[in-house]
């Protein structure tokens, strides 16, 4: 484990014909869509002008990828890879998502995770994943004693050298949620902005059944991601959309996507610009309705599951993010089911 004492809008320009701007969530101003990911390969040749394509998550035109074709998947069959996740969340990623995210949008971050989550300060709260840690900084700022948890070396490296400089406190590890085990007892769980579904469905369940082993019993955890509702009234009016990130100097991020329906996924095939370069490669991620998050978290162990929109507010189809939030047994039992609160 590494730990540390001490603890980030918007893009502009060429659109496709459809193409918005995105806000800080990745959505479009005007509709929506789920964010995401990016990467540059530290290995990626620098040829200016180059174009590269890395492979893809289920997209229809990546031979080279180990993914497979989304013609006849199912959920699983387009589930990303290790190798599809260290594209996805490499340098690039952080690059960008360090303009899109700033302080201020972040400290509103914080503040919304701690109304939902009901944190007080003191309180421990595990940030998983924590990418870069602006979440994990803003929430130790708010006096939370924080540890973050990534899988990538690098992301977890830059949130401790932040807090380092902030003088903030935050602990942090490199490990994978899927098989990410603590003792610690943590009063609140945060998966924030949208990193819940990469992986296969026993991957996602797997993480849930081991965030609810580090909650202390009536410990909360809440996951923000796109609302799934939003998006396929959204894909039915149009498909694909676009995101344009918001640009850094002369670098740019742009996401195509498209729902995969027989997969039960967003499909999103980056185009970066970075240096000259420019490199393809897709994400994906897993839709999960209410209903489904509902049963996940009761097999996971979670009871009192509920859902807000953005901000916190009533959740309905036209919101464009859904929050998720659930909490551990007061007990250290297992969930029994529940009907309208009544076991
Ligand atoms: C969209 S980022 C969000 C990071 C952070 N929650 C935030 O709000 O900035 C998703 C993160 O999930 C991490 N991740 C993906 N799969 C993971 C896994 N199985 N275990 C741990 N981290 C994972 C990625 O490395 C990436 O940093």
């Amino acid at each position: 484990m590494l730990r540390t004492r001490a603890g980030n809008p918007h893009s502009s320009t060429l659109a496709p014909s459809s193409a918005a701007v995105a806000d800080r969530h990745g959505v479009q101003r005007d509709g929506d869509v789920a964010e995401k990911p990016g990467g540059r390969s530290p290995s990626a040749a620098g040829a200016r002008g180059a174009r590269r394509t890395d492979g893809a998550a289920c997209a229809p035109d990546t031979a080279e990828s180990g993914m497979h074709s989304a013609s006849n998947s199912r959920p699983d069959a387009c589930a990303m890879s290790d190798a599809d996740l260290d594209m996805a969340f490499d340098s690039d990623y952080e690059h960008f998502m360090r303009v899109a995210h700033d302080d201020a949008f972040n400290r509103n971050e914080a503040q919304l995770i701690a109304e939902v989550a009901e944190l007080t300060p003191g309180m421990r709260v595990l940030d998983a994943p924590c990418g870069y840690g602006r979440i994990s900084l803003e929430l130790a700022r708010r006096g939370l004693r924080v540890h973050g948890v990534d899988r990538r070396p690098p992301l977890v490296e830059s949130a401790l050298a932040d807090a380092d400089r902030a003088g903030l406190s935050v602990s942090a590890e490199v490990a994978d949620l899927r098989s990410f085990r603590s003792a610690e007892g943590f009063d609140a769980a945060v998966m924030w902005f949208t990193s819940f579904g990469y992986g296969s469905d026993e991957d996602s369940r797997a993480m849930l059944r081991n965030l609810r082993g580090a909650l202390r019993p009536g410990g909360r955890l809440v996951i923000d991601t796109f609302n799934p509702m939003y998006q396929y009234a959204r894909a039915h009016a149009q498909s694909p959309q676009f995101i344009v990130w918001p640009r850094v100097g002369s670098d740019l991020m742009l996401d195509r996507f498209t729902i995969e329906h027989d997969a039960e996924r967003v499909l999103a095939q980056r185009t970066v610009v970075r240096d000259g370069e420019v490199r393809d490669f897709s994400w994906s991620l897993r839709i999960l309705v209410p209903g489904e998050y509902r049963q996940w978290l009761a097999d996971a162990g979670f009871v009192d599951v509920d859902f807000r929109g953005e901000q916190g507010g009533s959740f309905d189809w036209t919101k464009r993010r859904m929050i998720v939030i659930a909490r551990t047994p007061e007990t250290d039992e297992r969930a029994t089911p529940t009907l309208c609160g009544l076991r």
